[in-house]
């Protein structure tokens, strides 16, 4: 049954982002440009994957789908956040995240994304993405320190 935001934890055999061995995460990292290749972007070109291993094991990945009123445009990681739930139901928890772009350039989670899987990441979750500087690693609370939570006061 769903209980609300990430913090209520259910059947997790993952619990720290430390017992996640840097082979998995670059695993992680392949999946994500994999799933990158599938993208649909006429419009920007920018070719975005991501990749979710949820605490069930499974790994689920997306990729950007682009539309031609610009808006209704979703990333990579809100279409596999989607699938996630899709597929394996609303209990699930991200115990990390891998982006990619085919485009060799930066791309962080957006503003809306990160929203989007505060909802189900553990907060030590590495989440992982390229930027100017190389690859970056960072965990999910360190990505977005003060996201809207209706229990803040
Ligand atoms: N995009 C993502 O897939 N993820 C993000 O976090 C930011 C941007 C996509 C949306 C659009 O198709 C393209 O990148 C250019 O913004």
């Amino acid at each position: 049954m769903y209980t609300g935001p990430a913090d209520a934890l259910t059947s997790n055999f993952m619990p720290h982002s430390d017992s996640i061995s840097a082979s998995t995460l670059e695993d992680l990292l392949e999946e994500a440009r994999k799933a990158a290749l599938h993208s649909y972007s006429p419009y920007s070109k920018f070719r975005v994957g991501a990749a979710l291993l949820l605490t069930n094991g499974h790994v689920v990945t997306g990729t950007n789908v682009e539309n031609v009123s610009y808006g209704l445009t979703i990333c990579a990681e809100r279409s596999a956040l989607v699938a996630a739930v899709s597929q394996y139901g609303p209990e699930i928890r991200i115990g990390a995240v891998a982006v990619a772009n085919l485009n060799g350039a930066s791309s962080p989670p957006c503003g809306a994304c990160r929203q989007m899987l505060a909802e189900f990441a553990l907060p030590d979750a590495p989440v992982l993405f390229p930027t100017t500087d190389g690859q970056l690693v960072m965990s999910f609370s360190e990505v977005l320190p003060l996201g809207f939570d209706m229990k803040l006061k």
